[in-house]
């Protein structure tokens, strides 16, 4: 394909069509990230006097739908994707088909396994480390919860263990089984005893979330001192039943990705803490490969490369004491 761009240096930037796809366009994580990616894309326009057209599309959680976006995608003429993929083990034909057109990819948020990203040299992962995401969220617990009175307060019934659920995202997901198993131990590893009381799996979802937790509510409500979720969407739902329930003694309650009703509810107290899953950072770092790639140009400093692949932001914990400092941080699309 002829390129409309001279060379490497770069006296004529060329305009840029990015065609995203997400797995599910409901899932309040992605969206917020897909809104900061067209924020900052706009922003870039101006400041680099080009066109950047982005369109996001919804594969309504089916990997078939995903697989024709993207060739509607590279029929187009798409510079570059960026995919969301619904079945994270499911990647090869969207690899072949960007290949065969030499349109990059830069997947994020739903990690590939590394054999797929070296399929081809421009592949690119954008996304944050699930195993730090559940150390923090387990730290946060840790830190609640050391010191006797401070262990007194949330066991409620005074045995000397915590009595926990823990919400889980998507089987398969890179993020639920890591987060599960890295705040579990981080918290029994400080000394805290812990006594599972149920486990369910609702899928990063509000509704699901608030619908487990109201079967607990009726069954084992009172004996809940601990509510550990792999995001914050799903420990809405639970603060949604807690609410409902009408009763006082609340758990403590747990979240991962700092999205804005969640910091809400750090900020009023209902949630006693959550881990900033940067939105923001992370579409940054999808806009600046994609630029780069379209312009052929080097990536700029800010934006970390590991092994030509991977970008990987950090996480941060977010409790009552820096819940405010956050918010007035907080990039707004
Ligand atoms: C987020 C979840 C989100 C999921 C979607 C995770 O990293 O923490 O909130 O639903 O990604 O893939
Ligand atoms: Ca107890």
């Amino acid at each position: 394909m002829e390129s409309k761009f001279q060379n490497e240096h770069g006296e004529c930037p060329k305009n840029l069509k990015i065609g995203v796809s997400v797995y599910d366009q409901y899932d309040t994580f992605v969206a917020s990230l897909t809104e900061c990616l067209k924020s900052m894309a706009k922003q870039k326009e101006k400041d680099e006097n080009i066109s950047i057209n982005v369109e996001v599309v919804s594969a309504g959680g089916k990997q078939s739908v995903q697989n024709d976006q993207v060739t509607d995608f590279i029929n187009a003429g798409c510079d570059i994707l960026c995919i969301n993929l619904v079945d994270r083990t499911d990647a090869t034909m969207i690899i072949e088909k960007a290949k065969n057109a030499n349109v990059p990819i830069v997947f994020f948020n739903r990690e590939l396994v590394r054999e797929d990203l070296e399929r081809w040299d421009k592949l690119y992962y954008v996304g944050s480390s699930a195993a730090e995401s559940g150390d923090m969220e387990g730290q946060i617990v840790v830190d609640l919860c050391t010191g006797e009175d401070n262990f007194k307060k949330w066991d409620k019934n005074g045995d000397g263990k915590l009595q926990y659920v823990i919400l889980e995202g998507e089987a398969g997901h890179q993020d639920s089984l890591v987060r599960t198993e890295h705040s579990i131990n981080i918290i029994t590893e400080a000394g805290i005893n812990l006594e599972k009381l149920g486990d369910g799996i609702a899928n990063w979802n509000r509704a699901q979330g608030k619908t487990k937790m109201d079967q607990w509510m009726g069954e084992i409500g009172d004996d809940i001192e601990l509510v550990l979720s792999n995001n914050d969407d799903m420990a809405l739902g639970a603060i949604d039943s807690w609410k409902e329930s009408g009763k006082s003694d609340w758990p403590l309650i747990v979240g991962i990705d700092g999205t804005a009703p969640a910091l809400q509810e750090v900020l009023e107290g209902n949630m006693q803490g959550t881990v900033l899953n940067d939105a923001p950072g992370q579409a940054h770092s999808i806009l600046e490969i994609a630029y780069s790639m379209g312009q052929d140009i080097e990536l700029p400093e800010d934006i970390e490369l590991t092994d030509d692949i991977y970008v990987s932001l950090p996480y941060r914990i977010v409790t009552a004491e820096n819940v405010e400092q956050i918010l007035k941080q907080q990039y707004q699309p």
